[in-house]
């Protein structure tokens, strides 16, 4: 693998990871994740953000490293911005290799530096503000971004390139398909990258959202010409394309997102699932669009990418020992987690006995700031009066979210 030249003395020398593994032990990640790693060279050389020894990784940054060149014992920085073992697995390695070496991260960072890979000795801590010189003209300032991702997190800034490297934050799920840069991207290639990107800020970024828009406050000032994030592209063309859709995604929970529905729907034997077709018809007569998802058969990955999105949330689960079908509860679970507020939402399932599905419900979307129509609960199957309440709260919810205006007006980059 070869280096890529970003600007005068600064080189991407990253991993594109394809691999059956989960992303965080947690999520799939069926078109790969980019590991991105950088060598900035002055009179010192320093690397910032590394790899975990994943698919290969490490052996690559360092065939990367040797075709700029530079000799792995001739590092005299390793700058860990976030010290999440995708960034940092290698460290451990990595300071065996370069005895010289320093290692550089936030107070919070070097806590964890010890913590995870047992080295106290040769770790400079920084904090906002504070600058390193590589002489040759490259210096670095360092900006505190606490709890995007962790609550360690900082970025570093290339005054002479204007070049922020800002960790997890502007990231995106998937390889790099032929060039690391945003203004070499093929116009085909852009849906691709709207949907690993907003996918990773569900799965990763979402519960962040207030620390997100707080750091692209605190960095307002800056002068950035490139972009070079921790994961997905390097944006060194239209770096303020990046940085508004992670505006617009951090406020789809802090307020109503866009004007869309996600279905989400799990059934035993076939009674909730009955219901969906009416749903889907109440749906259609608004013309609305919808993503319509099956748990526990979809991965909740997915799911939470276009709840994520949606301002229109429909949930259709049947009543499983007195509460909602295990595969929901966990979904519903993890959409508190990461904050999905600010929903339309229906609730609809079948039950047996007494119920309970619904209380469940009732429950865990407590605090969520969700606008919830009446819920629509049955015994065993739907009738005909059942299915035509589906279809016309459906309609009703619909309407409601139509009202909402659209949020995507994303540069062409
Ligand atoms: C494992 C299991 C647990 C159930 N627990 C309850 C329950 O606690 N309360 C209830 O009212 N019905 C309960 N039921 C009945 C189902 O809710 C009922 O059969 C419903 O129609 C299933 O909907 P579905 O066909 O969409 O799966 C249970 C059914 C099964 C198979
Ligand atoms: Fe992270
Ligand atoms: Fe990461």
């Amino acid at each position: 693998m070869q280096a890529v030249k970003i600007a005068d003395g600064i080189y991407w020398i990253g991993a594109n990871i394809h691999t059956e593994d989960l992303f965080e032990g947690i999520w799939p990640i069926p078109k790969g994740v980019a590991l991105n790693s950088y060598i900035v060279k002055g009179d010192k050389i320093a690397i910032i953000e590394l790899v975990r020894e994943w698919a290969g990784a490490h052996h690559i940054l360092l065939e990367s490293m040797k075709s700029i060149p530079v000799d792995v014992k001739d590092i005299d920085y390793i700058i860990l911005n976030h010290l999440e073992p995708d960034h940092t697995g290698f460290t451990y390695m990595l300071h065996k290799l370069a005895p010289n070496a320093e290692i550089i991260a936030t107070p919070k960072g070097a806590e964890l530096v010890d913590g995870f890979y047992e080295i106290k000795n040769n770790v400079k801590t920084v904090k906002t503000g504070d600058t390193l010189d590589l002489g040759r003209g490259k210096e670095f300032m360092f900006a505190e971004i606490p709890n995007v991702h962790w609550p360690e997190t900082m970025v570093t800034y290339e005054k002479s390139t204007k070049t922020l490297f800002s960790s997890d934050a502007f990231g995106a799920y998937g390889v790099h398909k032929g060039s690391i840069f945003d203004d070499e991207t093929p116009d085909d290639h852009k849906p691709y990258w709207e949907e690993e990107m907003l996918r990773y800020y569900a799965n990763i970024v979402a519960m962040f959202s207030t620390s997100v828009l707080k750091a692209i406050d605190a960095l307002k000032d800056i002068e950035i010409k490139t972009i070079a994030p921790s994961h997905g592209l390097v944006w060194r063309g239209k770096p303020e394309v990046v940085v508004k859709k992670y505006i617009r995604y951090a406020n789809y929970n802090q307020d109503y997102a866009e004007p869309e529905i996600c279905v989400v729907w799990g059934s035993m034997y076939g009674n909730t699932g009955a219901m969906l077709s009416s749903i889907l018809k109440g749906i259609a007569s608004e013309n609305v669009p919808v993503k319509i998802y099956r748990v526990p058969n979809d991965d909740p990955s997915f799911i939470l990418g276009d709840v994520y999105k949606s301002a229109g949330l429909i949930i259709g689960t049947p009543t499983y020992e007195y509460e909602m079908f295990p595969p929901m509860k966990y979904l519903l679970d993890l959409l508190k987690k990461k904050r999905m507020r600010f929903k339309k939402v229906l609730f609809f399932g079948s039950y047996g006995w007494s119920g309970g599905a619904q209380k469940d419900f009732d429950e865990l979307s407590n605090n969520m700031k969700w606008d919830i129509l009446e819920p629509v609960v049955f015994r065993g199957y739907p009738t005909s009066e059942i299915q035509k309440k589906g279809e016309d709260l459906a309609a009703e919810l619909a309407r409601q979210v139509k009202e909402i205006p659209t949020k995507i007006k994303d540069e062409d980059y």
